[in-house]
Formats: C-alpha cells, sequence, structure tokens
C-alpha cells in the first residue's frame, strides 16, 4: 500500500490542514459538516431553508443580474500559476489593516436585515466572526443596536457602515455611537445613496424595512427616536396627513412584524402608533440621494475614526476620496445589488489600486466566494476581501456556527491554495512571486501594467528600455529621451479603461528580470493591436513569440476580440517573422512618408 505523505506536526498544520483534519476526522465516525465546503451546495442548502422573501432579498441582484454574474465571471477569468516545492511547511496569513493585524484578509461585509435569516442574526454573526478574530462591518440597516453587537463580540475587531441620512444631527449620532461602541472605523457607503431596482423583492412587493426589520440602528438612537416623537405628535395634532389604511391580511401581517421588531413589549407596540410612524420616518430619511463629495469631507472633523467608502468602482473617485481623507477604499458593486451592467468589482479593482497608488488600504467585495478567489483578489491590489452572501448562508444553515463555518472554510482553502503560489508571507510577496512567472497572461506578470503598484517601480527599465536606439530602430528610428518616455509614453501604460476591458499592457518578466513589454491597445469595438518591445538580451530567444501568443490566445478567448492585428515596418524581419509563428496573415504593405530615415512600415492583420 502506498503511504500517504507524512502530515506535519499540529504546530505546523495551518488553518487548511486543519480544518480538513477536522472534516475527515469527524467523517471516520460517520458526520458530515453541516454547512456545505462548496459554495454551489452551500447557497442551494441555504435556498431551502429560507423563506422565499427572504431568499429574494439575500440572493437578489439588480435588473437582470449580469453584474452579479459578472463578479463570478472575472474571478474565473483570472488564473492562478501555482508554483512547486517552496520548501515550507506553513505560511502567514496575517495583514495588517488599519493598524491592527488580522489573522487572515477577509472581513464580513455589513449585511443589513439579515433578521429575515434568523432572529439575533447580528449578535450571531458577530460572535462568530470575534471567534476568528475577523472584522465584522456592522450595517446601518442591522437588526441589532451595535451595542448589542458589541457585547456579543468583546474584543472582537468591528467597523460600522454608515447609509448617510438626510438629518445630519443623526449622522453624528450614529458616528458617535460607532466610536463609543468600539468601532474601528467607519465604512461610508456611496452606491445605495437610493434602493436598486431588484425584480426579486419587487415582484414579492417585499421590502424588509417595511416590515420593521433591519431599522434596529435607528429605533434604537436617541435623535431618530426624536424624529419619530415629532412625527407621532404632529399626526395626533392633525398635520401628519391621514392614516387611512386598508385592513387586509398582509397589513394586519406587517403590523406584527413591525410590532415585534420594535424595541418594547410586543402589546404595548401593537397598540402604539409608534413603531409604524418610526418605519415611515425611516424610509423617509435612511439615505441622502443629494450627498456630494463636499458633505462627505465634514466627515473628518465629525469622527476620530478612520473612514473608508464603500462602493468605488471608478478610479476617479478613489482619488477622489484620497482627497478628502479617506482611509480606504472598499471596491464594491454591492454584490451587484445596485447597478445593473455594471463592471466586475474584481474587474475594477487594478485601475482603482493603480490610482490611489501601494500604501491606501483596499478591501475588494463582491463576489468572493472561495480561498482562491481571495488569492486572486489579493494578486491584482486588494489588501484583503469582504465576503457578503456566503456567510449569510451559513447563518440559514446553522446560526452562530454556520457563519463561522462558511468563513473558516475560505480561509483554510486560502492556506492551502497559498501553499502553491509559494509564497510565505503576503500580500507583497504574492504580487512579487505571480510577477516572475512568464508563462500566461492572467493572473502572473502578464497583467495589465496598471494591474498591481509594480508599474510605479518599472518606470527606471521602461525608460532604459526605450532609450536603447538598437529598440527603437524598427519604431522611431531613435532612442527616446528620457523625459519623453516619462511624460509621454508611459502615462499611455496604465489607461484604466483599457485595464477594464481586459487589455492593456503586461510586463514580461523571466526569472527575476525585467525583459520587456506586451500590449493588447483597444481600436475599436471587438478589435485590438498587439505590440511588443523586448530588451537586446531577450531577443532571438522566443520570448516575443511566446509571448505574443499568449497574449492572442487571451485576446480572443477570455476578452472575446473579434480581430487582432499588428503593424511593423517592411524591413523589420524578425518581428514579421514573430507575426507569422503566431498566426498572423500579412495583409497588405503600405508606404508612409515621414520624420524617420525607415523604410516604409507593412502591416499584417488576422481576424
Ligand atoms: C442581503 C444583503 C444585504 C446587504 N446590506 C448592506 C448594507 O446594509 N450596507 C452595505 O453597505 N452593503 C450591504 N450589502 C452589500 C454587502 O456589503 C457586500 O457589498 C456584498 O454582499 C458583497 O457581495 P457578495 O454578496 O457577492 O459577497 C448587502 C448585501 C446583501 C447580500
Amino acid at each position: 500500500m502506498q503511504e500517504e505523505p507524512q502530515a506535519p506536526g499540529p504546530a505546523h498544520a495551518g488553518p487548511g490542514r486543519t480544518r480538513q483534519s477536522l472534516v475527515y476526522r469527524a467523517g471516520v465516525l460517520g458526520s458530515r459538516p453541516t454547512v456545505p465546503t462548496d459554495f454551489a451546495e452551500l447557497e442551494r442548502r441555504a435556498q431551502a431553508e429560507m423563506s422565499p422573501r427572504a431568499w429574494a432579498y439575500v440572493a437578489g441582484a439588480a435588473g437582470e443580474g449580469t453584474t452579479a454574474r459578472a463578479n463570478r465571471v472575472a474571478f474565473e477569468r483570472h488564473r492562478i500559476v501555482p508554483r512547486m516545492l517552496p520548501g515550507r511547511v506553513s505560511r502567514d496569513l496575517s495583514v495588517e489593516l488599519l493598524g491592527r493585524r488580522l489573522p487572515a484578509p477577509v472581513l464580513l461585509a455589513p449585511v443589513g436585515a439579515a433578521g429575515l435569516v434568523r432572529r439575533d442574526s447580528d449578535t450571531a454573526i458577530g460572535a462568530a466572526a470575534a471567534e476568528l478574530g475577523l472584522p465584522y462591518i456592522l450595517s446601518n440597516q442591522g437588526c441589532s443596536p451595535m451595542e448589542d453587537v458589541a457585547a456579543a463580540m468583546a474584543s472582537g475587531p468591528r467597523w460600522f457602515q454608515l447609509y448617510w441620512s438626510t438629518d445630519e444631527p443623526l449622522v453624528d449620532s450614529l458616528l458617535a455611537r460607532a466610536e463609543a461602541s468600539g468601532a474601528e472605523a467607519v465604512v461610508v457607503t456611496l452606491d445605495t445613496t437610493m434602493l436598486g431596482w431588484r425584480p426579486q423583492d419587487l415582484n414579492l412587493g417585499s421590502l424588509p424595512f417595511s416590515q420593521g426589520i433591519g431599522i434596529a440602528q435607528y429605533t434604537s438612537d436617541p435623535r431618530f427616536q426624536e424624529i419619530v416623537a415629532e412625527r407621532v405628535a404632529a399626526k395626533a395634532a392633525g398635520n401628519g396627513g391621514s392614516d387611512d389604511v386598508k385592513v387586509t391580511l398582509g397589513a394586519l401581517r406587517s403590523l406584527l412584524s413591525i410590532s415585534r421588531e420594535h424595541p418594547g413589549d410586543l402589546r404595548t407596540n401593537l397598540r402604539s402608533p409608534v413603531p409604524r410612524a418610526a418605519v415611515e420616518t425611516f424610509l423617509d430619511i435612511y439615505s441622502n440621494p443629494g450627498l456630494t463629495w463636499d458633505r462627505l469631507a465634514t466627515l473628518r472633523d465629525r469622527t476620530s475614526l478612520p473612514f473608508l467608502v464603500k462602493g468605488v468602482l471608478h478610479p476617479d473617485d478613489a482619488a477622489r476620496a484620497v482627497e478628502i481623507g479617506a482611509s480606504g477604499i472598499v471596491v464594491s458593486n454591492h454584490g451587484g445589488r445596485q447597478v445593473d451592467g455594471a463592471i466586475a468589482s474584481l474587474d475594477a479593482l487594478p485601475a482603482v489600486r493603480s490610482a490611489v497608488g501601494p500604501d491606501l488600504p483596499v478591501v475588494l467585495d463582491s463576489g468572493v466566494r472561495t480561498g482562491s478567489d481571495v488569492v486572486k483578489a489579493l494578486a491584482l491590489g486588494a489588501d484583503a476581501v469582504a465576503i457578503g452572501r456566503p456567510y449569510v448562508y451559513g447563518l440559514a444553515l446553522a446560526g452562530r456556527d454556520g457563519v463561522r463555518d462558511v468563513l473558516a472554510n475560505i480561509v483554510a482553502e486560502l492556506d492551502l491554495t497559498m501553499a502553491c503560489p509559494a509564497s510565505a508571507r503576503w500580500p507583497s510577496s504574492v504580487r512579487s512571486c505571480w510577477r516572475r512567472h512568464r508563462d500566461g497572461p492572467a493572473g502572473s506578470d502578464h497583467r495589465p501594467a496598471g494591474a498591481a503598484p509594480a508599474v510605479g517601480d518599472e518606470s527606471d527599465l521602461l525608460v532604459e528600455l526605450d532609450g536603447d536606439p538598437a529598440v527603437m530602430a524598427h519604431l522611431t528610428g531613435r532612442a527616446t529621451p528620457a523625459e519623453e518616455a516619462i511624460e509621454v509614453w508611459l502615462p499611455q501604460r496604465t489607461d484604466p479603461a483599457h485595464d477594464a476591458l481586459g487589455l492593456g499592457y503586461w510586463s514580461a518578466y523571466e526569472g527575476d528580470e525585467f525583459v520587456g513589454w506586451l500590449c493588447l491597445t483597444p481600436t475599436a469595438d471587438g478589435e485590438a493591436e498587439l505590440g511588443y518591445r523586448l530588451r537586446q538580451r531577450a531577443w532571438g530567444r522566443g520570448l516575443a513569440s511566446e509571448g505574443a501568443a499568449r497574449l492572442v490566445q487571451h485576446g480572443f478567448e477570455t476578452v472575446r476580440l473579434q480581430r487582432i492585428w499588428a503593424e511593423t515596418m517592411a524591413v523589420n524581419a524578425r518581428s514579421r517573422a514573430v507575426l507569422e509563428r503566431i498566426g498572423l496573415r500579412h495583409a497588405r504593405t503600405r508606404c508612409a512618408s515621414g520624420p524617420t530615415p525607415c523604410p516604409a512600415p507593412s502591416s499584417a492583420r488576422w481576424s
């Protein structure tokens, strides 16, 4: 019988092997995990446990669901190139975020109205997060007052997510409570100043908040209570509009739900106008569609906590957030729940990272389902990820333990995945480790140059490359002066619009050595121009053909381009040979007059 490889001692096991052992040992005794270890089965089983309304709210997405799907497609498109025999028994998954060291780069995203799934949802989620030492971002639309969740979490790390209300004193009150209850940061969600178009909920006529579910941060707030009291008084004085409600079974159910969710005794609540007034007040003021960057900037003077902005997808918005003093960015499309047809969060990440530089904390959420997804997000520039729906499904299946198991499974898989990319620490070493490969577009060094802070590091190398007259002989016929390279050419390499399409520039490395770059530049819809430039010492070894062939494959298979074309000078025999070798067909030769002493270029095209 063949022997299994020797298991390392428990001290070296790491979260991956520890979790596997736990599951397999229990399996020997005949039990199976309550929470499935893959997302598809987790989702399927959770749906069976949840009411149709809860399922619609949690799993639902905006419009036709294309953004939610794009999130997953983006993760699937990026592939890992594992490295072998790193010779390390354990890995350090810990990262430092906003001054606190976390055991793994994983947070629990803010999820409102989780009480639809289970009562006491937020305290259960908080306790599970604290058990794992992972930060829980408490939702402004939570189902327990933040003080209760804080008590359930003891010293576990927590942040508070804020929806900016139209009532400014309420904003101040929520900020003060967050600070007093031990939140370490505030996350302001920018993408939901209005609720997205969500057909799953709309088709059921179901909004949790109108049932009183998800408004506990408000009903427990002194400023909010004041506004509600004013509303009730105005109504009593006859100034608050008509109170006519048709008595139907649905209306009675809603009244019961609202009264049950409201703080205090159910019987008293059923007779009181306050719970209903609280729901109406919430719907009126919970979010401010008129919020501006200038208003957001007032946060700096209103809390001593660092603040992050959530829902950023465009690099200019990220830059703006930095300008107004944000301490971090959450790249997110709200799990595809707000704008249908939006860019996948993962696809937006590289450009955001480029815009904010290497040091600002960037968290990515939307579509993260596995440990392998976490590796990809970190390799593309995130410092950590936030998880949404998966832990809610764990909650549906097994309450607090279910939340813990879902997250522990993701961290376990992350640990095992990290064993292959051959990096003991991260995130920086994961990035550099991936940069060193020379064998595949996505997920390795052949990624768009804007994809990671490496671009900045490469400026000198790029200037040197363009400064070599031999390299430029068949391009401009002259060495490019350093200033021109820096001012004119380098900025063109980091066009976020190109990155977002899956096109742009890729750096090529051989071992640790930079050998040049390749690019696919969009020239029309479904069409891109192939280009490359290699250092002299990389010539004649098949590197251009190898890289260009992979890029062509990437362009057709991943980006789904219809046509890729390239142009080279007629006398550039080496390049013509490369283009022929990778399958481009010579289309035509044209004569061009220009300032350079070079012979006329020829162009080769292939569709
Ligand atoms: C049921 C549900 C409720 C949510 N509530 C909030 C919320 O109150 N505040 C917020 O900023 N984001 C909210 N989000 C968005 C999440 O914070 C996060 O961006 C998203 O779930 C990540 O995508 P994923 O579910 O694919 O992991 C909610 C998401 C879900 C699924």
